[in-house]
């Protein structure tokens, strides 16, 4: 597989990309799901192109947590807040005036924006020894926040060990993490990519916060990339019945059997044949396709399914930065929303079938018109 947002310009058309193998372990030892093959955070972050603002209803959830923050959280106007892989500043830029704030995002370009945005951005890896640069030039922070990047860190331990150096004694480490519950179940496999390299259990995150001297104190579901994590975590503390109830619901769910991850394995398969099948006899119709979003977990979904331009005409993205790109091994071009307005496909498939709610609702115009959506994970469907 190629690196899931490797988009590629016109002028790399005619070049091979690289590859690299993408295959999910599960320890029978501790239960973790991983990947072992690790493409290096240089290669998988440099020229990123995925923007926060570029999903409204990912904004909208981020304004949510950032009010909890706020409301629960915070005691001063002079806290600090310190958020791992901020991104474009989405999240902070919502609580900018009731706290002092600071984010870490390695990509410059992206730091840039959020600069530009009024948040503050060091275009950084997060590491130990910038969390203790952070603690000596910013202070300790009250709140570290870390969503939909912890799964991205190899080096975890270096991480909780340098969160634990920037919290201040009573302060919370409150991350989000794709549930692995989620991505077996009622998710889609697509979730799986070079920068996913952990499909967490809770019950794997109390492992590592034991593991490196921090307390699992609270967790909660959030509807979020289909379900994922809301974590809590502290220096000190002791677990929630939320905790408590969650652990057991992994534990029913059979998240730590070999045997849940083989018959998942199986009904992979079977989504990549139901799916080709329903695409190739709707192209036999000369019905046409196009994709509904240009997300990371896209890529996956068309390099696994070997989904090219013979089946979906090009995709229409949001994001300014994938606009006029093409994606990474299937080659489809990414347009502007906008087209879809002159000349309506038939189909459109939701490759960012994460917000189906929300995108439906935003595109009523079209199914009025007759068109038609295909959600294509855990098994398609035509809505
Ligand atoms: P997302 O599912 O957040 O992420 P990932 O890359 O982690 O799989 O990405 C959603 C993509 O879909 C992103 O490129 C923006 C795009 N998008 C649209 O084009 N239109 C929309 O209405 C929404 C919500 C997203």
């Amino acid at each position: 597989m190629p690196p899931a947002n490797a988009f590629l310009t016109k002028g790399k058309l005619d070049k091979t990309e690289p590859i690299f193998p993408l295959d999910v372990y599960f320890c029978r030892g501790c239960g973790s799901v991983q990947l072992m093959d690790v493409v290096s955070p240089k290669t998988l972050f440099k020229n990123y192109t995925y923007l926060t603002s570029a999903s409204q209803p990912l904004v909208e959830h981020f304004v949510e947590l950032g009010n909890e923050v706020v409301k629960k959280f915070l005691r001063s106007s002079n806290d600090l807040v310190v958020e791992i892989g901020s991104n474009d500043g989405s999240l902070l830029g919502s609580i900018k005036d009731n706290c002092r704030i600071l984010g870490i995002e390695p990509d410059k370009a992206i730091a840039d924006i959020a600069a530009r945005a009024g948040v503050k951005t060091l275009p950084e890896f997060f590491t130990s020894a910038l969390a203790n640069k952070v603690v000596t030039d910013f202070g300790s922070a009250r709140v570290v926040l870390a969503n939909n990047v912890i799964a991205h860190i190899d080096n975890l331990k270096d991480v909780f060990e340098g969160v634990s150096a920037l919290l201040t004694d009573d302060g919370a480490f409150i991350f989000e993490v794709h549930w692995v519950g989620n991505l077996i179940g009622e998710g889609g496999f697509d979730q799986i990519y070079h920068e996913h390299l952990s499909y967490f259990s809770l019950s794997a995150l109390r492992k590592a916060a034991d593991l490196w001297g921090m307390k699992l104190v609270d967790v909660r579901k959030v509807p979020i990339h289909g379900e994922s994590l809301r974590v809590y975590l502290k220096k000190k503390g002791v677990e929630s019945k939320a905790v408590r109830r969650l652990l057991e619901e992994e534990k029913e769910r059979g998240l730590f059997a070999e045997s849940t991850y083989r018959a998942f394995a199986e009904r992979v398969r079977q989504n990549k044949s139901d799916l080709v099948s329903m695409l190739k006899k709707l192209k036999k119709q000369n019905k046409t396709i196009v994709g509904y979003g240009a997300p990371a977990k896209g890529n996956t979904l068309l390099n696994y399914c070997s989904i090219d331009g013979g089946l979906v005409d090009y995709i229409i993205d949001t994001t300014p930065f994938k606009q006029g790109l093409y994606t990474p091994g299937t080659r489809i071009p990414v347009l502007r929303p906008e087209i879809i307005k002159k000349n309506p496909p038939d189909y459109l498939l939701l490759l960012a079938w994460n917000y189906a709610d929300k995108i439906m609702e935003k595109e009523k115009w079209y199914k009025e018109l007759g068109g038609k959506f295909i959600v294509p994970v855990p098994s398609p469907v035509i809505v």
